[in-house]
């Protein structure tokens, strides 16, 4: 298996101004690593970190692609509906895997899988225009929510549920339904098992955000031709090689107590993490809910930015050269792009172009990104880089594993508990009161005063 690879050389001190001192890698960082990592196994051995034992659940797979296989390819289109960590994996894997553009290939170029989207956001104009393109007689959506009620996913089931049944009927309308809830509880888990709709299972012991290698990602991947094997045997591998408490010899300790160090010891709370492929973009946005919505607790916590090179060397680049010194970058390298657009030699006599031809766009990317990381590092400006030999299956597996073990140490790390999330519960149950949820107290809000407004 190709192995990713963790470059952290541009946060010492040896190579960046105000870096972290690599003697305590090897003591007093170790030390604290131990104890997190021990504070981790013990959550393990209490069944709390279903998410790593993911990659062994094998006859969870087997149902996953059983229905991928069959019942899913009698649709040209899937839609998935689900936000935040049931929404953001699916993205992820859609992207990194699929490809830009799979929905605007033919079938042929699609080798006959459906076309897939996924929407969270239950903007009306976003999804009147979805139902819009889609044939109901060949849609299938795919409702994912753990908790079986989630006020946005809900809404747009009773949307779709509507307006399937008043396309193919009423009997007809629930054999274009596949539910991925929770084994037992829940508003989604009720309907399913009441009306016969197939339901896949997200363990007990897997929250949302830590779901992407479940069937909440792994379903809608498959329909399309991912074999979520391979995903989970990268998965496997790196969660094997994070089982040692040798902070040297781990990669997601590495991560972690490196970032964590770069926030309480030099200042820099904001963690960007930049690759260099847009195929993984989606994987920073998934990366960014899992750090925020994991460690922002107890008044404390990094603060996690989303970005893609070379694009946002166009943006953000300029505020993290000479900007606060309150960032550290965290680049993705992916070594063989697998796809090279050559870039031909033309204008030869315009200097400003001619050293272009004879390059790739591949090569650009990859020379933009090394330089931009020696840029940042001779401005004092510190930042490390995941390597990733390619974005295939078994590398993707690996990378999403490392960040979510990573998080776990990192909760451990900032003395919070990186699987809860009441904050996010508040806005939840603000809103169930103002939407007149039964049982739920409308709330009162503060009056706009038409002072402040113009
Ligand atoms: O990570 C989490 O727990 C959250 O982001 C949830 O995934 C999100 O709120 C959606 O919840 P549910 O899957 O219950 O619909």
């Amino acid at each position: 298996m190709n192995t990713i690879r963790f470059d952290y050389g541009n946060l010492l001190s040896s190579r960046v101004e105000g870096g972290i001192d690599e003697r305590q890698l090897a003591t007093s960082l170790a030390d604290r690593f131990r104890a997190a990592h021990a504070a981790v196994e013990a959550r393990r051995a209490q069944g709390d970190l279903g998410f790593l034992d993911l990659p062994y659940a094998t006859e969870s797979v087997d149902r996953v692609t059983e229905l991928a296989d069959g019942f899913a390819q009698w649709f040209q289109d899937v839609v998935v509906l689900g936000i935040g960590g049931s929404g953001l994996g699916a993205t992820a894997l859609k992207e990194a895997l699929l490809g830009p553009f799979w929905n605007a290939r033919d079938e042929e170029g699609r080798e006959h899988f459906p076309r897939l989207h996924v929407v969270d956001n239950p903007d009306p104009h976003t999804f009147q225009r979805l139902l819009e393109l889609l044939d109901p007689a060949g849609t299938m959506f795919n409702v994912i929510s753990k908790s079986g009620t989630t006020a946005e996913t809900m809404a747009q089931y009773l949307v779709a549920r509507d307006w399937m049944e008043s396309a193919v009927g009423q009997d007809k309308a629930r054999g274009h339904f596949l539910f991925t809830t929770d084994p037992t509880r829940g508003a989604l888990r009720q309907i399913g098992e009441a009306e016969d709709i197939p339901m896949l299972s997200v363990p007990e012991n897997v929250g949302g955000r830590f779901s992407v290698l479940s069937a909440v990602g792994l379903l809608p991947a498959a329909v399309c031709g991912v074999d979520p094997r391979a995903l989970l045997a990268g998965a496997a591998a790196m969660e094997e090689r994070c089982r040692s408490d040798q902070l040297a010899e781990n990669p997601a300790g590495l991560v972690a107590v490196l970032l964590h160090q770069a926030d309480q010891e030099l200042g820099r709370p904001i963690h960007v993490l930049m690759p260099y492929a847009d195929r993984l973009r989606p994987v920073a946005l998934w990366f960014q809910q899992l750090w925020a919505e994991s460690l922002g607790k107890a008044d404390s916590g990094p603060t996690p930015l989303a970005a893609l090179g070379a694009t946002d060397q166009h943006s953000l680049l300029q505020l993290l050269m000479e900007g606060p010194h309150d960032k550290v970058v965290l680049f993705i390298h992916v070594e063989n792009p697998e796809a090279e657009v050559a870039i031909p030699q033309r204008h030869p006599e315009i200097p400003s172009l001619a050293y272009l031809g004879g390059h790739s766009m591949g090569e650009l990317l990859s020379v933009e990104r090394a330089a931009t990381a020696e840029a940042l590092r001779g401005a004092g400006r510190p930042n490390c880089t995941l390597i990733m030999p390619r974005i295939g299956g078994e590398e993707l597996g690996q990378l999403l594993m490392l960040f979510q073990i990573a998080t776990v140490y990192a909760g451990a790390l900032y003395g919070v508990d990186p699987l809860d999330q009441p904050g996010v519960e508040v806005g939840k149950q603000l809103t169930y009161g103002l939407m007149g949820r039964v049982g739920v107290t409308r709330p009162e809000m503060l009056d706009p005063d038409s002072r402040w407004i113009v």
